[in-house]
């Protein structure tokens, strides 16, 4: 995507992509439309459901609307990030992947066939993700890292916006990174809860390239003054 921040050839190629969940409800489609007016390379939608984690989002008719507002001002699609927090997870993986979304991941802990999910997902057209809770180590990544698109670690504890950055996860950014050259597959490496522009460089330099934001773009009242910040910071 042209709109991606590029310092040199062999830099990464950084992402961001504000999360929905502490944007504006009543008024989704201008939250959506207006971010990416500010810059933002990918929608993230947190989709809870009060089982997997204590609280409850929305669901792919939510997705589906959005569909069409999930554009650049000139018309090219935005991918939309869908991080399903939700057990069990097929059916819905299914409903979102009819309903317009690009990536699709999923917590392997939340999923009784981690390698039938996966392949699910890249059968309904979209890219698959595992997401990693703070405490959950990576090993199943042994067996299916060839299968996804995305590596995707939670920083916080998932099911809330608003938390503090865990300190460990920049440990594990580094212990994925090393999976993914060990790979050699084109893999997105994502960081997710408690990023802002004064701690995003640390994070990509342990090895992530995308980078989830909430509560620091939404809860501000300009957002491409926030997304400019952390782009700054990534340029370095
Ligand atoms: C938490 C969600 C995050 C959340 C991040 O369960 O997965 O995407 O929106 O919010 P902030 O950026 O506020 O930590
Ligand atoms: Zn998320």
């Amino acid at each position: 995507m042209s709109r991606m921040n590029t310092p040199s050839p062999t830099a990464p190629t950084y992402r961001i992509a504000p999360s929905i969940l502490s944007a504006d409800f009543a008024r989704l489609g201008d939250e959506v439309r207006n971010v990416i007016a500010a810059g933002a390379d990918w929608i993230h939608f947190d989709v809870m459901d009060n089982h997997y984690v204590p609280n409850l989002t929305f669901g792919p008719m939510v997705c589906q609307a959005l569909k069409p507002h999930a554009v650049t001002p000139s018309g090219q699609p935005v991918p939309i990030d869908v991080h399903l927090m939700v057990q069990p997870v097929d059916a819905l993986a299914q409903a979102f992947a009819q309903a317009g979304a690009d990536l699709i991941s999923f917590h392997p802990d939340a999923s009784a066939h981690v390698h039938r999910s996966i392949q699910a997902i890249k059968a309904a057209g979209c890219q698959p993700g595992l997401v990693f809770n703070p405490a959950l180590p990576l090993d199943v990544l042994d067996w299916v890292i060839e299968d996804i698109d995305l590596i995707l670690l939670m920083s916080v504890n998932p099911g809330f916006g608003g938390q503090s950055f865990i300190d460990s996860t920049l440990r594990k950014v580094e212990a994925a990174r090393k999976r993914i050259e060990a790979c050699g597959k084109d893999i997105r490496l994502e960081v997710d809860g408690g990023i802002k522009a004064s701690n995003i460089r640390a994070v990509a330099d342990a090895g992530a390239d995308t980078f989830v934001a909430g509560s620091a773009i939404f809860g501000k009242p300009d957002y491409q003054a926030e997304i400019n910040a952390m782009r700054a910071a990534l340029a370095r």
